[in-house]
Order: structure tokens, then sequence, then C-alpha cells
């Protein structure tokens, strides 16, 4: 039976250095690491992550800004936002929750955030630097799940890699990410042939498609390391990630549950970046 990563844990121990760094920083600086959280319209989900975001600033000793706006807002009021926080100098990361209303465009957003405070490394400045090796921010799951592996003492030199998914916010970071530590990386999508049999290659499987339990113990070699990156309600309202942990779990050397695996560490990671956001501002 694998090892369980604890995600909780493991988030739980990097927001403590997190907020102890925090505290020295404000200690030198007289200020602390500032994030401003957008959000637009009334959707329950994004309105949850938002309070956790504010919530983890509070825990870590952030200045934090939430700005909560109706469904109507244009694109006008929202880029003059941008630009205020832009200008702001105790911000030092900015976070605009996405999917934004269908009237506004994500990209003319995306590429409004200064990208020394985009935070989300959304901006195609910090996705050329991941490309490159030379960047200050990572995207928030991937670099979770590079924590997870470090923080668990899991090798990636050398080692089959293969991450099933090809979105710009996971799977091509991760790969890029894995890349850099030096594994051999594999990346399928919805267009990969004998999909079950690159799988089963893995020694490290990245799990990111949104397909609830579609891995099984099958498509999983003997002692593999999988990252589960999925988020699915269930029809009973469970959530649930990409995995079968129950044919996986017994054939895995190491796994990460739903929930309780990488969805901790995204939030944790936001605050990372924003720490390091401030202190190259002082740089
Ligand atoms: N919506 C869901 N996840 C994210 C995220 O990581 N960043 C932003 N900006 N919006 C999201």
């Amino acid at each position: 039976m694998a090892n369980i990563i604890d995600g909780k844990a493991i988030s739980a121990a990097i927001r403590a250095e997190i907020k102890e760094e925090t505290e020295a920083f404000f200690g030198q600086h007289g200020f602390r690491p500032g994030l401003a959280v957008i959000i637009v319209g009334e959707d329950p989900a994004s309105q949850v992550y938002v309070r956790n975001k504010r919530r983890a600033c509070e825990e870590v000793g952030f200045y934090s800004e939430a700005y909560e706006l109706p469904h109507n807002t244009t694109q006008d009021e929202l880029n003059a936002l941008v630009d205020k926080l832009n200008a702001d100098p105790a911000i030092h990361g900015i976070l605009c929750q996405l999917p934004l209303p269908k009237h506004l465009d994500e990209n003319e957003v995306i590429l409004r955030i200064d990208p020394k405070k985009d935070v989300d490394a959304f901006h195609p400045t910090n996705v050329g630097r991941i490309m490159i090796g030379d960047y200050s921010f990572l995207p928030c799951t991937p670099a979770g799940v590079m924590a997870l592996l470090a923080r668990s003492g899991i090798e990636i030199s050398g080692k089959e890699c293969v991450v099933v998914g090809r979105s710009n916010i996971v799977g091509k970071p991760q790969a890029m990410l894995l890349l850099h530590a030096n594994g051999t990386v594999t990346v399928c999508h919805s267009r990969t042939k004998n999909l079950a049999e690159v799988c089963r290659r893995a020694d490290i499987l990245v799990a990111a498609i949104g397909k609830a339990d579609f891995f099984t113990g099958d498509m999983v070699k003997e002692g593999a390391v999988v990252i589960d990156v999925g988020m699915n309600r269930r029809a009973d309202g469970k959530l649930t990630g990409d995995v079968d942990f129950e044919s996986v779990a017994p054939k895995a050397s190491y796994i990460t549950p739903v929930p309780g695996g990488v969805g901790p560490m995204t939030i944790t990671m936001l605050m990372q970046n924003t720490l390091t956001a401030a202190k190259e501002s002082v740089k």
C-alpha cells in the first residue's frame, strides 16, 4: 500500500515557514507583503476560493485587499482597478480570480497585470521565463506538486515522468518544471494513443485531466508515484480526483489523496509567490 502524501501537513509546514519569513521581512523593511484579490460576479466556488485566500493571508501575516466587483463590471472598470493596483506600492501580488463573466476578456486582464505582481504566473513574460528556467513565480498548482515531491524526498532526476493534461495552468508548466528537475517527461492529452500503455511507463504520474476516477490500477506501474491534480464533484456531491484511489493506491509507492493532497498546496504557493514578489520589490 502506498505512502499517502499529506498535502495538508506539508502545506501547514510551508505556511509556518512563510509566516516566519514574513515577520523577518516586516522587521527589516517595516511593511508586509500585500496581496490584492479581484473577483467579478457571484460565482459561489470563486467566492469560497477568495475567502480561503484572505484567510491564508491572515495566517501568514500578509496585508490583503479583496475587491468583490458586481457581475456587470465593464472591461474599462476592471482595467482601471488593475492599473491602480499595479501602481500601489503596498500591493506586491495581484490575482484576478478566473473564470471571469463572459463579457470580460481574461487575456486582456492577464496582460495588464504587471509581470512583477503576477503571482499566478499567467502573464506571457512569466510563462516565457518558466520555459527558459529563469523564473521568480511558478503557477501555483504545478509549484505545489513540485513542493509535495521535494518534501516527500522523491527524486525526479532521470525518472520517467508522465503528465496527463496540457492546460496552460497545469499540464504545460508542470512538464517544464519536471524537465528542469531532469525528469524524462512525456505529456499526454485527449488525442494520445495507447494512453494506458504510456501511463504504465511512468515512475511519476501526474493526473490533470478533470475526469473523475479515470486512472485505474491497470494504468499504473508497480511502485509509481501518483500525483492527482483532479478536483471533480461526483453526482453524490463528494469531491474526487482523476485517480481511482482504491485500485491505484495498492500499486503506488506514493499517492496524493483528494481532498488533502495537491489542493491545500495551491494557496500556500500563492503565499510563497507573494512573499517572493515583496522581496523582489526591495531588491
Ligand atoms: N480560478 C481557479 N484557480 C485559479 C487560480 O489559480 N488563479 C486564478 N486567477 N483563478 C483561478
